[in-house]
């Protein structure tokens, strides 16, 4: 068990360089399985889920080169086995793209139920409905999932709900099918249009990724390629609201700006001032935050994965808060320990939480129960009043690369025990 200790109240000056996106990387990897062959992948983040992606395919007889630290060759060329660790598998969600990515491949494979944060029931229907769709066998039981095709059709799909999980599992998956598949209704999140760049520099033919409609010409043969992962959009948004609490021309550096609009306005509409010059932002403290409602949605809307985190920050608005939660039933577990610290949240319904301030934090003992909230504990501890142990950090280093390096570097008061 890791423990973050920090001690709240220092401003922080300096600069801050955001790293390559988990949710974009944990897809890239498993892409790799697509081709036979070596593919190079670039701004990897240093973080567990990376770590555990590499293992399975390692486990499944790929070959691994660490060139850099956020640099990998993967040779795919000597891929054995259809069977993944259901250890590794079981221990986070993205895990699920092996499916699509072996039935693409080999049209079998079987893995371990994906784990992740536990957010609400998050199933995986729509990714089962579109590999059947395809005309997959899909099997659940007893903690697996088992797929397998003699072949696969490339066919028409809706979503019933909009998620980038489905949608990249099934663009997998249509990579292997004869003819064309068209995923309707598919979620526009940009870490889609990484995966859907990297499959097209290997030779795949998909148009209209990133936008609700995407069509996958399968069979096309694929080559080698290389990508960089792009910025993460949950990061570079968690250190813009730390700067929002405790900046002083703190500047954060590789921000694409159309990934975070929904943030960025809706900081400006509660007083927040930063700047923007190509890929840096610049922020300092806001003195008189606005409290204001929020309602997470599917991109292009206010993301869900940001909702904990600026709820900390709006902890230091003047006046009552309400944000909705649309996407996940179960993600207000971090406002009991917010609510430790000195906080005034109130948990109104599933989906809904009211938020009071401005309130003073207390540092204590707290612990993370998932990675976002995890990341609100820490923006808490930050501001907070003398020094916080953050419990279960675990969480917290799944998502955020070299999270105490960068903080530490701008003048926070940070260490990780054991
Ligand atoms: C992705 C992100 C996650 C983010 C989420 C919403 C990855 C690896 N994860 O997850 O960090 O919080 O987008 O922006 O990219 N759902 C179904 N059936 C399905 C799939 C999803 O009903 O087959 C529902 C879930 O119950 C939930 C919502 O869709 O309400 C999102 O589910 P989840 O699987 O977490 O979303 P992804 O889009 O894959």
């Amino acid at each position: 068990m890791e423990k973050l200790v920090i001690t709240g109240k220092t401003p922080l000056k300096g600069e801050v360089t955001i790293s390559g996106a988990k949710n974009a990387a944990v897809a890239i990897l498993p892409a790799t399985l697509l081709i036979d062959g070596v593919c190079t992948i670039e701004n990897l983040p240093n973080i567990s889920d990376v770590k555990k992606s590499c293992e399975i395919l390692e486990g499944l007889g790929a070959k691994i080169t660490w060139n850099t630290k956020n640099e990998i060759t993967i040779d795919t060329r000597n891929i054995n086995k259809t069977e993944a660790s259901e250890e590794l598998t079981s221990k986070f969600r993205a895990s699920y793209y092996i499916i699509g990515s072996m039935l693409g491949r080999t049209g079998k494979i079987s893995v371990g139920m994906p784990g992740g944060c536990q957010l609400g029931a998050r199933p995986i229907d729509q990714h089962i409905k579109g590999f059947e769709a395809l005309g997959a066998k899909v099997e659940v039981g007893q903690g697996k999932i088992s797929a397998s095709a003699e072949k696969l059709v490339g066919t028409s799909i809706y979503m019933d709900v909009v998620s980038v999980g489905a949608t990249i599992n099934v663009m997998f998956a249509a990579i292997g099918a004869e003819g064309t598949t068209v995923i309707e209704n598919a979620a526009m999140e940009p870490e889609i249009v990484n995966v859907a760049s990297f499959l097209i520099n290997m030779g795949a033919k998909i148009r209209g990724a990133g936008t609700k409609r995407i069509e996958i010409e399968g069979k096309c043969p694929l080559d080698e390629g290389v990508i960089e992962v792009f910025p993460d959009r949950i990061e570079s948004g968690t250190y813009i609201i730390i700067g929002a609490l405790l900046g002083n021309n703190l500047k954060i550096k590789g921000i694409i700006r159309e990934h975070i609009e929904s943030l960025l306005i809706k900081l400006k509409e509660i007083g927040v001032h930063y700047e923007i010059d190509g890929d840096t932002l610049t922020i300092s403290k806001c003195e008189h935050i606005k409290p204001t409602y929020i309602k997470t949605l599917a991109f292009p809307g206010f993301p869900t994965d940001l909702q904990q985190p600026i709820t900390t920050l709006l902890t230091q608005a003047n006046g009552r808060s309400i944000i909705e939660e649309t996407i996940y039933e179960n993600r207000f577990k971090n406002t009991v320990e917010l609510n430790k610290m000195g906080a005034d949240t109130k948990v109104l319904s599933i989906h809904k939480l009211e938020v009071n301030g401005p309130t003073k934090l207390n540092g204590m003992d707290v612990t993370a129960t998932d990675l976002r909230g995890g990341a609100s504990l820490l923006i808490a501890a930050l501001i907070a009043e003398g020094k916080t142990n953050i419990d279960n950090s675990e969480y917290i280093l799944r998502g955020y690369g070299d999270v105490i390096n960068k903080l530490k570097n701008v003048g926070a008061k940070i260490e990780i025990t054991e």
